[in-house]
């Protein structure tokens, strides 16, 4: 069976696709390639119905040993529990869309934290499939909110091992806001991860260019901001071979 883990938060713009595709990025560069004519071991899928034109899948072209999958329509989300199944496929890495923008007296009506919107029910498809989830956060209060809806009314109900990583934090701003980041996710009885993901400019614009982490260019600065993603998938146990 395929390992499928979900990135998830609330709130857009933490890092929830930049962290999805690195990650699958790595971790298909640690498994290697399919043999000829099977399905790569590795995809990264983006569960936003609506799309999104910025997604990597429609730039990152051929040669990656992972695969780019968009779903596009409620009925694309029946193939989560298809992959799952998977024999060939070892680890699926699934982008969400975020719920901030659905309206809270819908959510509430509907009973549930996400609603009745396209987005909502990638979020429950997703949900109903995953075995382990992935919260990036960055170092910044006025993410903590949503955060805290995204773990409390999503993550700690459905009892799946996750990790909150901090992610997208510039060591030039100094420690303080890190810190005060740690110091909140532990005060709150959360899972962190020990991997902090740095901010550095060539992540934000690799997603404009369309590569990945993988394909960087082997200077200091590229390999340190690839380092913490190999850390990362060290870290939540991604690329381990059958060895027996
Ligand atoms: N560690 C990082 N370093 C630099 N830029 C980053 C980093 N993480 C995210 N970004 C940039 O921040 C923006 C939001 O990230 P994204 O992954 O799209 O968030 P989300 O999917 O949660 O909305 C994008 O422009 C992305 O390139
Ligand atoms: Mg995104």
């Amino acid at each position: 069976m395929a390992r499928i883990t979900a990135l998830i938060n609330r709130k857009g713009g933490v890092g929830k696709s930049t962290l999805t595709v690195n990650t699958a990025a790595i971790t298909a560069n640690v498994l290697g390639a399919a043999p000829e004519g099977e399905p790569n071991y590795v995809a990264a899928i983006s569960a936003d119905p609506q799309g999104s034109a910025t997604w990597w899948s429609e730039r990152v072209g051929e040669g990656l040993p992972f695969s780019f999958i968009q779903t596009k329509t409620r009925a694309d989300l029946d193939f989560f529990p298809e992959l799952k199944k998977s024999r060939k496929v070892k680890h699926a890495f699934i982008d969400t869309p975020g719920w901030m923008d659905l309206p809270e007296d819908e959510r509430q009506k509907a009973g549930d934290p996400f609603g009745k919107s396209a987005a909502a029910d990638a979020m429950r498809a997703v949900l109903a499939t995953a075995d382990d989830i992935i919260v990036p956060v960055e170092p910044e209060p006025l993410g903590f909110m949503p955060t805290k809806d995204t773990i409390e009314q999503v993550v700690r109900p459905l009892g799946l091992p996750y990790l909150v990583v901090i992610n997208n934090w510039d060591p030039r701003d100094g420690v303080a806001d890190l810190e005060q980041t740690q110091d909140f996710v532990q005060s709150q009885g959360w899972k962190l991860a020990n991997t902090v993901i740095r901010h550095y400019k060539i992540h934000t614009r690799a997603a404009l260019e369309g590569t990945v982490v993988t394909q960087y260019r082997k200077n200091r600065v590229a390999m340190e901001a690839r380092e913490d993603f190999y850390q990362l998938a060290v870290e939540i146990g991604a690329g381990k071979k059958d060895r027996r």
